[in-house]
């Protein structure tokens, strides 16, 4: 009975020792690789499918992140992956390149993921985006800024302007009037293309010179009107003193005492 213990025992012992083998060997075989943050597995160690005791495999940083220190190597080591030995950090797009007429609103700073405002100088305009954002590739975003222009001045009556050029006056430009002899000046005689597209004042106007025939009817139809009735009721006025005063004679007539003298005068000459 002894010795068939003793057989059985050792049998247990050496299916224990069995066990214990399997499992070490199944723990020889490391598991899929961890993912850690900022860092990416290199292609090759993607396509490796051997996990056993000492294999390797690297990290490298991921899309917008750079090394800053290590080898993100990992090696499978009693059934585990040894930590990566790698830092990365976040790219940095830098200062954006600098454009004419153009600057940058910096609040979150150029690394990887930050967007910056693009704005213009005054009297230019944005075309484009407004903002850019830094990415692994860079600056992302294209924007210009263009001079803002006013519309070409319209042709004075009477007298002319300084501007004959084909184009548009862009912004902080001047424009000068001159009229016509024998023509005034009305308004001022420059006006400035402002930041806005519109010209600091309206363009001036030349008005002939008073007894000049004036073209204008519409503007000249009412002083006659004006002229006409006021004669008129001079006359009227006139009429009515003369009316009045022409009784008055009449009526001294009719007594025949102040108009004597007046007669005997006449009949002197
Ligand atoms: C002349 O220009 C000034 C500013 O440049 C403006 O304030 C003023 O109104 C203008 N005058 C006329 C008659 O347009």
């Amino acid at each position: 009975m002894d010795a068939v213990l003793d057989s059985c025992g050792r049998r247990r012992v050496r299916a224990l020792l069995l066990l214990h083998l399997f499992i070490v060997s199944g723990a020889a075989e490391c598991p899929k690789p961890l993912t850690w943050q900022n860092m990416v597995l290199t292609n090759e160690a993607l396509l490796q499918n051997n996990f056993k005791e000492g294999a390797e495999i690297t990290y490298e940083c991921a899309n917008g992140y750079e090394k800053e220190e290590g080898s993100g190597t990992s090696t499978c080591t009693g059934g585990e992956w040894t930590n990566p030995d790698l830092q990365c950090k976040k790219k940095d797009c830098g200062l954006p390149r600098p454009q004419p007429h153009m600057a940058f609103i910096i609040d979150e700073g150029t690394l990887f993921g930050a967007s910056v405002k693009v704005i213009c100088d005054k009297g230019y305009e944005l075309s484009g985006t407004a903002y850019k954002d830094c990415y692994a590739s860079g600056w992302s975003g294209r924007a210009r800024c263009d001079v803002v222009t006013c519309v070409k001045p319209n042709a004075v009556a009477n007298g002319r302007s300084s501007w004959d050029s084909d184009k548009e006056p862009e912004y902080g430009e001047i424009i000068e009037f001159f009229c016509d002899d024998g023509h005034t000046l009305i308004g001022n005689k420059t006006i400035e293309c402002t930041e806005t597209g519109q010209y600091s004042s309206p363009p001036p106007e030349c008005e002939g010179k008073r007894g000049d025939v004036d073209t204008n009817k519409d503007t000249g139809a009412m002083p006659v009107i004006v002229s006409v009735i006021s004669t008129v009721i001079v006359v009227l006025i006139v009429l009515l003193i003369l009316h009045h005063f022409l009784l008055k004679r009449k009526g001294s007539y009719d007594t025949g005492e102040d108009l004597k003298p007046e007669l005997l005068q006449f009949q002197n000459l």
